[in-house]
């Protein structure tokens, strides 16, 4: 039995801690340089000089000119300007963009949004482990494609691609190609004249810089039409006032790349350790990243029989964070596209989990994981029920010593109803309903998909509650299973509660 409990963060694909070098430089910048680096005089002046300086700083971390750098609010916008920006200036005399279909929801749901038009979106078959098939690629690049679009590294597997070699293709065939960066800045060496660029994303939250901000890779002469329209800066390109202790800050972390990189080795290392006693607890698992061209601190395991619900609220009850794919589709009910692509069924994707280190993951918190998870498949018991769909009935809805506890949000509310009798408290918010649960009741927390009502399960549980099950696979599941009593008893008596 544990009795120590540590806090292990490892979803840092998700995002990382911000570094103390970069939380310095922001809170300096927010207390010193508050000028707007467009005005004339020497307070701006000197916000214009760190702007200029911190173009360099992350030019300079990917190999880049300063004047090929334009600063975004996300890597979210890059991608979505690129994307845009490129379509606009080619369609309709040329109308194909080709893409694999592991790209991250940024890229993928701007592509939906191009198809709508007129821009048709091909998508190159990626294996197993997310490499893209190059033979079949070299088959689609056509007349009619003006933009290739791959990522470096995948956030979910880790797979890493080989761009330059997409590159040397994309260029015979004079196609632009665009490469998100996000996942593998501050894990590989990125170089983007060496890779064979020409537009890129990166973000300073995946480097332990600050959220909020992006930057854009135009490699010089690459076309580029402005798409936030307003004042000058950006070169034009982006107008409104720059964030400048968010873009110092990201320069600030991208001065710490070297350090970071000169630690790959011993991510490696760790994430070795952390599969090979994983594959030790449960000789069953399937490791999903690929052996080799992976990045150095990702790893993603299908655990089959596990429900990666349960299992990543147990963990987050012990303090350990992972995920169970990209954080951007944490919130919706269907399984990873990424995982689906490579081949893994509904049920196998919901039996995956993501463990994602950085620089700062040490041995010990992977000994304090290793020992959870060892505890938990060796029938250690895990301290919540489990309601399984199936068992909700009439029995359970009515009884007197039940209560229900809807957690799902105000969206998730309009696309189902609630379980009767059920008390509704929001799921982020829920320490402010704590005090008014009861104490000697069976409580059930149900959520639409059975995840965040698990990890709720379990605050419960360490709020001492006694008795606390949840609804696996949630109202989603309920609701196929129990079709009768949802249009019988849903959305009947249903208690909003009051958080305090
Ligand atoms: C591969 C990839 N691209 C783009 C993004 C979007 O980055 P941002 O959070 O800056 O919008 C992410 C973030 O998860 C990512 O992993």
């Amino acid at each position: 039995m544990l009795r120590f409990r540590r806090e292990v963060y490892l979803d840092n694909n998700a995002t990382t801690k911000v570094s103390l070098v970069v939380r310095r430089k922001v809170s300096n910048i927010l207390k010193n340089c508050y000028g707007n680096p467009s005005s004339l005089y020497k307070i701006a002046r000197n916000s214009a000089e760190v702007l200029a300086e911190s173009r360099q700083q992350v030019a300079q971390a990917i190999n880049a000119h300063a004047h090929e750098i334009l600063f975004t609010g996300s890597a979210t916008e890059a991608n979505n300007a690129i994307l845009k920006s490129v379509s606009e200036h080619f369609y309709p005399r040329k109308t194909k963009i080709i893409t694999t279909p592991i790209e991250h929801a940024s890229v993928m749901s701007t592509l939906e949004f191009l198809k709508t038009r007129g821009i048709k979106v091909v998508y190159c078959p990626v294996d197993n482990k997310g490499f893209l098939n190059r033979a079949v690629l070299a088959t689609l690049l056509d007349e009619d494609t003006f933009l290739l679009c791959c990522m470096l590294a995948n956030n979910e597997i880790g797979t890493i691609q080989e761009i330059t070699a997409i590159s040397q293709l994309a260029k015979q065939h004079q196609i632009l190609l665009m490469v998100d960066c996000v996942q593998a800045l501050g894990k590989v060496p990125v170089d983007v004249q060496a890779l064979g660029i020409d537009y890129a994303s990166f973000s300073a939250h995946k480097i332990h810089g600050p959220k909020g901000i992006g930057a854009l890779y135009i490699r010089q002469n690459c076309l580029f039409s402005p798409f936030i329209h307003g004042g000058h800066q950006e070169a034009g390109k982006r107008a409104g006032t720059e964030s400048l202790h968010n873009i110092a800050g990201f320069a600030t972390a991208c001065t710490e790349i070297p350090q970071l990189l000169k630690k790959s080795q011993q991510i490696r290392d760790l994430t070795h350790y952390l599969v090979q006693e994983i594959k030790k607890i449960k000789p069953d698992c399937i490791i999903n990243s690929p052996e080799n061209h992976c990045l150095p601190n990702t790893v993603n395991i299908t655990f089959p029989k596990v429900n990666n619900a349960i299992f990543m609220a147990m963990l987050d009850y012990y303090g350990i964070s992972v995920s169970a794919g990209s954080a951007c589709n944490t919130q919706d009910d269907a399984p990873s596209f990424v995982l689906k692509a490579l081949g893994l069924s509904d049920t196998a994707a919901r039996e995956t989990l993501r463990f994602s280190l950085t620089a700062n993951t040490s041995w010990r918190d992977l000994r304090y994981v290793v020992k959870i998870v060892s505890e938990y498949f060796s029938g250690h018991r895990t301290p919540i029920n489990i309601i399984t769909p199936a068992q909700l009935t009439e029995n359970i809805l009515f009884d007197k010593d039940t209560y229900i506890l809807d957690v799902r949000d105000y969206y998730d509310r309009k696309l189902l109803k609630g379980l009767p009798h059920s008390h509704e408290a929001g799921f982020l918010s829920i320490r402010k309903y704590v005090n008014q649960l009861p104490q000697d009741k069976n409580i059930l927390t149900v959520c639409q998909m059975g995840y965040n009502s698990a990890i709720v399960a379990y605050y419960l549980k360490s709020k001492h509650f006694k008795n606390v099950s949840f609804l696996l696979t949630g109202l989603v599941g309920w609701k196929l299973y129990h079709s009768d009593l949802y249009k019988k008893y849903a959305g009947k008596n249903i208690i909003p509660l009051i958080p305090e």
